[in-house]
């Protein structure tokens, strides 16, 4: 019997935001292979699972993404279902695809199970639209981790034409920022920094661009993940958050985020 993979995308950490469908297979799955933005509070929906850490901690490396695919691919052979639990969306920064990759030439059968993307979730909790009619009608995602990879991106956009949305970029924010207004974006530009977002730890930091190089952010959160967005669209957060509503029920059950 061969067995099964399904490449998951988490969400961005509160099991409220998985799909039903991810829901469904971890309730089913003999193993599961998860990365570090998992949140812990997933395991109780896969109760028969064995949980196998692979991701990196701390900047230190992990396993290495051939044995990941190794893993996989044995794993599966040997009849289990196996879940490949990733945050967010699998395909956006999550190397999902090369793990689909390495499933489809080793020829074992897999899906891929789409999640919520921080790219999108992190703003859209903090009270920012990635597009809002008249401020922005497209969002650019990159990755802040290679400024190889993000300066030309960076650099081929008209400034305010469209929101930036940036991964993994907390650490080179002042690079970012400078890139930017060096191209021609505003200082007054609204700039925010969105941190283990969709967790009771939640934190945004509004700002304008060239704030956003030197904003402080708080020690605790030091290894939560963050998302930085820059554009037109960050100054509706106030009024959205401020006016949002959350239901006294939800609120009493502590699940109001
Ligand atoms: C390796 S990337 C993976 C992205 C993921 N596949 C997705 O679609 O959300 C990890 C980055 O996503 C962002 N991120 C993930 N979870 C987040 C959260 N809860 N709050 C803010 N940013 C988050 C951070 O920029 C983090 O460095």
């Amino acid at each position: 019997v061969t067995g099964f993979v399904s490449i998951i995308g988490a969400g961005p950490g509160d099991p409220d935001l998985l799909t039903l469908k991810a829901a469904r297979l971890l309730r089913d799955a003999d193993l599961v292979l998860y990365d570090a933005l998992v949140s812990p509070e997933m395991r109780r929906l896969a109760p028969r699972a064995r949980w196998f850490f692979v991701g990196k901690r701390a900047g230190r490396p992990g396993i290495g993404q051939e044995a990941i695919h190794r893993l996989l691919v044995r794993a599966a052979r040997r009849g289990q279902r196996v879940v490949r639990l990733k945050g967010g969306d699998p395909f956006v920064f999550g190397r999902g695809g090369e793990e689909a990759v390495a499933l489809a030439a080793a020829g074992v059968p897999f899906e891929v199970v789409p999640g919520v993307s921080a790219a999108i979730a992190a703003p859209a909790l903090a009270g920012i639209p990635v597009t809002h009619r008249g401020l922005s009608s497209a969002f650019v995602v990159v990755s802040g981790h290679a400024e190889d990879a993000y300066r030309p991106i960076l650099e081929s956009l008209e400034p305010h034409t469209v929101t930036v949305v940036v991964l993994m970029g907390i650490a080179s924010r002042a690079t970012l920022a400078s890139l930017l207004l060096a191209r021609g974006w505003a200082s007054p530009t609204p700039a925010a920094i969105l941190r283990a977002a969709s967790s009771p730890e939640a934190t945004a930091w509004i700002g304008t661009l060239d704030g956003l190089g030197a904003a402080t952010l708080p020690e605790a959160l030091a290894d939560s993940p963050g998302t930085i967005v820059v554009g037109k669209v960050v100054s509706l957060a106030t009024t959205i958050v401020a006016a949002r509503t959350i239901p006294e029920s939800r609120l009493a059950a502590g699940r109001g985020r």
